[in-house]
């Protein structure tokens, strides 16, 4: 079949669709889903800027198929902070603080990713965030503030 049913749980709801089985997780997101917080950037796993959490690991999501994902819980930008009027997860927060943003576009990978690098244990100092970051890349050329962001909310 050149089309399958996945069901997946997408920042805390179950979603069940039929999709072509080419397609990536970043294209289901963003045009099945309409969560277009996550960006497209080089779509060829090169950028970060489509980085989400896949059971609590980061992945590229131009680079997953949506039909490996059955049963997955997959966690986006908008599923970061507990509502829209609630107050922000510490890491969107910590990104306010230190101004570790000009254009934006990477914002929403370099976050998650981050997020994920927090949780891998991965923050005992600049040299090792920059390392394990180091698939996010930005053309602002923010990088000093991001990893300051990260250690704002990692410590
Ligand atoms: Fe996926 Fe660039 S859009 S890595």
């Amino acid at each position: 079949a050149s089309s399958s049913r996945v069901s997946l749980t997408v920042n805390g709801t179950r979603r069940t669709v039929t999709v072509d089985n080419r397609t990536s997780l970043l294209d289901l997101l963003r045009e099945h889903f309409g969560l277009t917080g996550t960006k497209k950037g080089c779509d060829a796993g090169a950028c970060g800027a489509c980085t989400v959490l896949v059971d609590d690991r980061r992945v590229n999501g131009c680079l997953t198929l949506a039909v490996r994902l059955d049963g997955a819980q997959v966690t986006t930008i908008e599923g970061l902070a507990p509502g829209d009027d609630g107050p922000l997860h510490p890491l969107q927060q910590a990104f306010v603080d230190q101004d570790a943003f000009q254009c934006g576009y990477c914002t929403p990978g370099q976050i998650m990713s981050g997020v994920g690098c927090i949780k891998e244990g991965h923050t005992g100092s600049p040299e090792e965030i920059r390392e394990w970051m180091s698939g996010n890349i930005c053309r602002c050329g923010c990088y000093v503030k991001i990893v300051k962001a990260i250690q704002q909310a990692g410590s």
